[in-house]
């Protein structure tokens, strides 16, 4: 770890001196509950989760489940609507707005930039290289007294390569601030996760989510994982009641399922495999980058113009060619079987009229 990183140093002042809003359930939650104003009587569901009564403040059942999916304490886990959140909470949490500054390694994803600029951030970018690494040296030399953040995504939003382990290893040891991992897409990678590093390193901060490997978009449950400290101060500035009780339900359920992840997971990484070499058997596709997510990024000719007639077939990807090292790129989500099979059905069409 870095020697020089102070925790409580980097945090807000009004944050550290901040009293959490108490909710009605930190006291009790069981008996006669009359104390939070909810509806005794009840809702026009019929629904077995008591979705009259306000859900549990910290969730820790589902934190625990996590915790141990994931091999850490329930005490390094903190849930919230999407990791979308957990940004959200960092930037409000250690960069104070006007004056403090992040840097981020574009192309990435668009959230750290929409995030920050919410909160009156200023962003220094250090891009990746052509091959989508870091420039781990130019990230540490863009770092000034004023930098809180630094955004590491890896597999990378939307290049999909895995970032090297020791070009991260590098910014938390070089970097006295928070170093935050996002591993949105770390199930369908061979790499580890940085969560079992949290013990080594103070200033980590790792994203993970259910939208992706768990198919679990629609419930918005993102998951930090961090130390005590860090999410402790994570509940402090959170909305009391940010995980709903329809959401750590369905979550609950899909660690009871996780047969069903893993096969999930098996058969996009199979598609992957079958959609990379499909592609490079095509003489317009100039590269297929390496993937280690459920999408593909692809450069092929006139990617703007294929990627408009692929829409006019219905087929909707992600044209990516304004990102930085990205021209004439598109970006494609792994879909079921047949839906990759009409994808490559349109695309040939458009490829030979
Ligand atoms: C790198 C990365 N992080 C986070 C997210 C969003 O995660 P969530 O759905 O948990 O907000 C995405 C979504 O595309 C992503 O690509």
């Amino acid at each position: 770890m870095s020697p020089l990183f102070e925790l409580e140093k980097l945090i807000r002042k009004n944050i550290k001196s901040l009293v959490p809003y108490r909710s009605a359930r930190d006291d009790f939650d069981s008996g006669i509950l009359l104390d939070a104003n909810e509806n005794s009587l009840g809702s026009p569901l019929k629904d077995e989760l008591e979705l009259h009564r306000y859900p549990m403040p910290y969730q820790e059942k589902l934190r625990k489940k996590i915790a141990d999916y994931r091999n850490v304490n329930v005490n390094n886990i903190f849930v919230g609507v999407g990791s979308d959140e957990a940004i959200d909470l960092l930037f409000r949490i250690f960069c104070e707005p006007g004056k403090d500054r992040i840097i981020i390694n574009p192309p990435t994803y668009g959230m750290y930039k929409v995030s920050a600029n919410i909160n009156d951030v200023a962003i220094d970018e250090v891009l990746l290289t052509f091959d989508f690494q870091l420039q781990t040296e130019q990230i540490l030399d863009a770092v000034t007294p004023n930098t809180k953040l630094i955004f590491v995504c890896s597999p990378n939003n939307p290049t999909a390569n895995s970032i090297k382990r020791e070009d991260i290893i590098a910014l938390l040891e070089g970097f006295n601030g928070i170093v935050i991992i996002d591993e949105a897409y770390i199930d369908f990678s061979d790499q580890d996760s940085f969560a079992n590093k949290l013990a080594g390193y103070p200033n980590l901060v790792v994203l993970q989510t259910l939208s992706k490997a768990f198919g679990l978009a629609g419930i918005r449950l993102g998951i930090a994982l961090a130390s005590p400290e860090i999410i402790n101060y994570m509940m402090k500035v959170k909305a009391p009641y940010n995980v709903n009780k329809l959401t750590s339900k369905a979550a609950m359920d899909a660690f009871e399922n996780l047969d069903a992840v893993q096969k999930s997971i098996s058969s996009i990484k199979k598609e992957r495999d079958r959609i990379i070499k499909e592609l490079n058997q095509l003489p317009e596709v100039e590269k297929v980058f390496p993937s280690d997510g459920n999408f593909i990024l692809f450069r092929i000719n006139d990617a703007l113009s294929i990627y408009k007639k692929l829409a006019e077939h219905g087929i909707i990807v992600r044209y990516r060619g304004n990102e930085p090292h990205c021209e004439n790129t598109l970006r494609l989500t792994i879909g079921t079987p047949k839906e990759n099979d009409q994808f490559f059905d349109a695309l040939n069409q458009i490829l030979n009229p």
